[in-house]
């Protein structure tokens, strides 16, 4: 069967790594955390304490990068230069420096890059921000999922707790927020839903009727890129 891109958008912690994951199982395609990548960025920047307003500290820092996801019986992990920092990436500190690195040009530039390698043969699922309008903007399928910002903000409390994360709810809340506007304000790339997306809004919806709808859209979609 033929093999399309899947871009899905959308705010933080509107489910969109779920729908990804579950879509890229049941299609056979590799799945891409793009968040996970700025995340890991985001780590590095921390460990290493560069200053953000330090435009060289930073690009000599990407070049020393290398992001890759492993496949392992516990999940998909994030792997920074040979290292797995999947439970790292997700700490409250990494989630609060997260949107400011995500702002600088020469940061999205190369992970931008690294994406659209990841994509070259097609059969990809991207979760983001700027997938659907600027990594993959000729992708077949693009999704914006959206959610009410109180069901997010349990969501994510609820999966923090489960990765044993030590975190209150107004913590979660206040990132969720914040995040959510800087994303969409940033000049480079802010989060836009991409003109010939499609919306799904996921409040009511469990993740099974979540994918069921999806995939409806992805047999559509390859049908019409058949004909
Ligand atoms: O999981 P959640 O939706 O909360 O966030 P994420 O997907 O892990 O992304 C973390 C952060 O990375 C976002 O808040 C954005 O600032 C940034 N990001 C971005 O700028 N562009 C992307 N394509 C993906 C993430």
């Amino acid at each position: 069967m033929k093999k399309i891109t899947i871009a899905i958008d959308g705010h933080s912690s509107c489910g969109k790594s779920t729908l990804a994951k579950a879509l890229s199982k049941a299609l056979n395609y590799i799945y891409v955390d793009s968040g996970a990548m700025y995340r890991a960025v985001t780590y590095y920047f921390l460990e290493k304490e560069i200053d953000l307003d330090d435009k060289k500290a930073i690009s000599k820092a990407l070049d020393k990068i290398e992001i890759r996801f492993k496949i392992t019986p516990h999940g998909l992990r994030t792997m920074l230069n040979g290292v797995d920092v999947e439970k790292e990436i997700r700490e409250m500190r990494v989630s609060e420096m997260v949107s400011p690195v995500a702002t600088i040009s020469s940061v999205r530039k190369e992970l931008v890059k690294q994406q659209r390698k990841l994509g070259k043969e097609k059969g990809i699922v991207m979760d983001g921000r700027d997938i659907g309008t600027v990594v993959f903007k000729d992708a077949e399928l693009k999704i914006f999922l959206t959610a009410d910002p109180e069901i997010r903000v349990q969501r994510r409390f609820d999966e923090l707790k489960a990765k044993g994360l030590n975190v209150d709810m107004e913590t979660v809340r206040i990132n969720l927020l914040e995040r959510d506007h800087i994303d969409s304000t940033r000049k480079d790339s802010p989060l836009r839903k991409a003109t010939d997306a499609i919306v799904i809004n996921n409040t009511l919806l469990t993740p099974q009727q979540q994918l069921e709808k999806t995939l409806e859209l992805v047999n559509e979609k390859i049908k019409e890129t058949a004909s």
